[in-house]
This record gives C-alpha cells, sequence and structure tokens, in this order.
C-alpha cells in the first residue's frame, strides 16, 4: 500500500477500505506517516467528506488504537451523555445524578476543557478532595453500590484520536462531520457504555453554526452508533447564548447544585429535564413521557440532589469548599432597554483570560473565577443596572463585558432551547 496512492484517492473522492484508512492511522500512531502526510489526507477528508462506511471504519480503527472498557459487571442497561461543548454547560452535573436517581447506572468518563470554559472534570475538581482519577476496579464496585460515578478519561482511550485530533486543530480541518463524528463516537464506544445520549450544540457559541450542520452531524453519529449496535438519541441544542447564569468552574457546580435544590433557571432547568429523561428512557426501556414524569419527581423531591451528595462524598469531594472567588465585580447596563443579544464566545473569551479554560493543553485552570449573568433574553434594564457580575481574587475591567450584552427597545421572539430531536 501507497501512502501516496490514498491519499490521492481521497483526492480524488474515491472510497476507501477499511485496510487503507488503517494503514493510514496505524502508520500515523507509529511515526511512519508523517505530520505532513496527515495532514494532506485529513484536508482531502474535510473537503470531499467520507461515506458512511469510511466514517464507521475511520471510528472503528481508532477504538482498535487504544483500550475498550469493559463495563458488563455493572447491573443493568448502561446510558453515556456527550455534549459537543458549550459556553456555561454544566449539564452532565445535573443529569447524571438525577438519571442515576432513577436507577439507572451511570459509569461515565468525561474530559477536561479546551478553550472555552474548563470540562467536567475540572468543575469537579473545583470541589476540594474530589478524586477523578479513581481505578477501574473502584469506579465499577461504586456504580454498582451508588449508580453513579464520574472520572476522568484514561489516556488510552482512542489515542489515535488524540493525536489526530491535535493536527486537525492546528490545519484547518476541525470542521469536517466525519472527522468530528468518528472522534466523538471513537471515545464513545470506547468507554464501554450500551447506549448514548449526545446534546449536539448549535449556534454562535458552538462549532456546529448551522441546524442543518448539527443534524447532518447527529445523523452521522446516530448511523455509527447503529452500526456498532448501540443505540444513540442525538438532541440538537440552541448554544446561541450561555447555558443557565453562571461560566466558570466552582461557580457552575454551585449552579448544578442550585438546580438540583429546585432553584435552576428554568431554561436551563428543562433542558436537563430533557436530556435527563431520555437517557431514563433509554436505560429502563421506557416511554420518554413516562421517563420525564420520573425525573420530575426526582428533581422535585430531591432524590437527584441526594444523589449528587452521595456521589461527591464517595469520591471524596467536601460538598462545602468549593472553589469559588470572594470578590464581585458589577458588570452595569450601557443603556435602558431589553436585553435581545448576549455575544457568547466575548464572555467565553472573558472568562478564559480570566483563567476558567485553558489556552494550551499545559495551562492551569483557575477554579474559582467566573461569570455570573444577572439578567437573560428580554429581561428589561436601566442604564448603569447590575447585569452581571465579574467573580475573581484580582481587579477587574467589567466595562469590557458590558458591550457583550446588547440592549434594544423592542422584546425579541425567545428562540426554543432545544431545536430537534432526532432517533
Ligand atoms: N469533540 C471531539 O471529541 N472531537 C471533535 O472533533 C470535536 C469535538
Amino acid at each position: 500500500m501507497s501512502i501516496i496512492d490514498i491519499i490521492t484517492k481521497k483526492k480524488n473522492k474515491e472510497e476507501l477500505t477499511y485496510e487503507e484508512i488503517k494503514y493510514m492511522v496505524d502508520g500515523f500512531i507509529n511515526g511512519e506517516i508523517k505530520d505532513y502526510q496527515m495532514s494532506s489526507f485529513l484536508m482531502a477528508i474535510t473537503i470531499n467528506g467520507m461515506t458512511l462506511d469510511e466514517t464507521f471504519n475511520l471510528t472503528k480503527v481508532m477504538i482498535e488504537s487504544g483500550d475498550i472498557i469493559d463495563l458488563s459487571t455493572i447491573d443493568g442497561i448502561k446510558v453515556d451523555k456527550h455534549s459537543t461543548g458549550g459556553v456555561g454547560d454544566k449539564t452532565t452535573l445535573v443529569v447524571a445524578p438525577l438519571t442515576a436517581s432513577c436507577g439507572v447506572p451511570i459509569a461515565k468518563m468525561s474530559g477536561r476543557g479546551l478553550g472555552f470554559t474548563g470540562g467536567t472534570i475540572d468543575k469537579l475538581e473545583s470541589i476540594k478532595g474530589f478524586n477523578t482519577t479513581i481505578n477501574m476496579d473502584y469506579f465499577i464496585k461504586q456504580v454498582n453500590d451508588i449508580k453513579i460515578s464520574l472520572i476522568s478519561q484514561t489516556g488510552n482511550l482512542a489515542p489515535a484520536d488524540k493525536k489526530i485530533y491535535a493536527l486537525r486543530d492546528v490545519t484547518a480541518t476541525t470542521e469536517s462531520i466525519p472527522l468530528i463524528a468518528s472522534s466523538i463516537m471513537s471515545k464513545k464506544i470506547a468507554s464501554g457504555a450500551d447506549k448514548i445520549v449526545l446534546d449536539v450544540k448549535v449556534g454562535k457559541g458552538a462549532f456546529m453554526k448551522t441546524i442543518d450542520d448539527a443534524k447532518e452531524l447527529s445523523k452521522t453519529m446516530i448511523n455509527i452508533g447503529k452500526k456498532f449496535n448501540k443505540e444513540v438519541v442525538a438532541i440538537v441544542t440552541n448554544m446561541n447564548y450561555p447555558l443557565g447564569k453562571t461560566i466558570g468552574n466552582g461557580i457552575e457546580v454551585k449552579e448544578a447544585i442550585d438546580t438540583l435544590n429546585c432553584n435552576g433557571e428554568e431554561r436551563f432547568t428543562n433542558l436537563c429535564l430533557i436530556i435527563a429523561s431520555y437517557m431514563v428512557s433509554l436505560g429502563k426501556n421506557i416511554s420518554v413521557e413516562d421517563a420525564f414524569d420520573m425525573v420530575k419527581e426526582k428533581l422535585n423531591n430531591k432524590e437527584g440532589y441526594n444523589k449528587f451528595l452521595e456521589f461527591v462524598k464517595y469520591q471524596g469531594g467536601d460538598i462545602n469548599n468549593i472553589d469559588i472567588c470572594k470578590n464581585k465585580y458589577e458588570v452595569l447596563s450601557e443603556k435602558d432597554g431589553y436585553i435581545t443579544d448576549i455575544d457568547t464566545l466575548k464572555l467565553a473569551g472573558f472568562a478564559n483570560d480570566l483563567g476558567a479554560g485553558r489556552k494550551t493543553k499545559e495551562d492551569n485552570i483557575n477554579y474559582g473565577v467566573g461569570i455570573i449573568l444577572e439578567k437573560g433574553i428580554n429581561d428589561y434594564v436601566n442604564k448603569d443596572e447590575v447585569i452581571g457580575y465579574v467573580i475573581s481574587d484580582n481587579i477587574v475591567d467589567t466595562k469590557l463585558l458590558s458591550d457583550a450584552f446588547i440592549i434594544s427597545s423592542e422584546k425579541i421572539k425567545e428562540e426554543n432551547i432545544i431545536f430537534d430531536i432526532i432517533k
């Protein structure tokens, strides 16, 4: 087999075989195929796409490059959940305990964040003592004991994806749907769950900018799942605005706790209820309507909240000791009117500059910093009224943030938080 022939085949829009894809990926991992050759291959895929069979084969080869987690000793149907990434996305912290409190085992591996704010693991590490790196035997024991454990993804889960993703990041090949689908699904399938709910974010704060692209990505991931005998549901959700009222790490954990205590922002709470309902429906083989009633009850009677406390304690965390900076700096409205838009990426960039996220893999996170949104879309504000806060231990110039809130004389039609649900 020749590297140049394989790249040429993709350049000419021909379909690659499993063996050809394996040759490229394995060769890249062992160093025989150089960065510049892989970059050219990835660009040919980005421009010409891949058939479903090619995308499935790429996913398979990436799974085979590392460990496949065996969760078969956990009782029940294991349901995983994955978000394609959003600003202020603390959904897992709410839906995982809610779903577990309904009796569905959650044995979840999550990642750390790069860009925007931290990932789920970074958020959990803002809780003092919380251990995200427990070993596999203990992880499985915990799920059998209390139905839930969230740990950091092992380094050897789809290592080919890790190496390819690092190259995509610097060669303008991140936005290809087959590459994104195989990257996400290789890690999800290697993680060992039986069924998967995907939260596919679309909008200004997401890497999928149009609903059509988000639907295409969803369908591709569902079809890959089918070929691996895994049922997948994709929920296409609105990422034009930050999720909930906070962006940061410790502060997002606090918001997740408030949400589980029935004091969450309405739209965010509804999103969590819907995602958890699909997870429970898949895990218990019941209708989504029955699952919704069950999840709502677990929210209202605080069983979801109690499950969160139990899970944090089990993993060594002190719920009364979450890293959140003490100082609050006001963000003031520039004029009177209704908030009709929020520059989500600007807020995310500001939070990142404060230290809430990483610019490079090696950066340390500042768990305590963040942004609180006091006002949201269609709220009326007066000039100089507080619309948000920056929390930080260092003095911050919040004027830079005021213009992230667009204020107009008329309200706008509010957008749905869920655009579509695809099975
Ligand atoms: N998340 C992933 O894991 N991979 C991608 O390619 C994009 C988002």
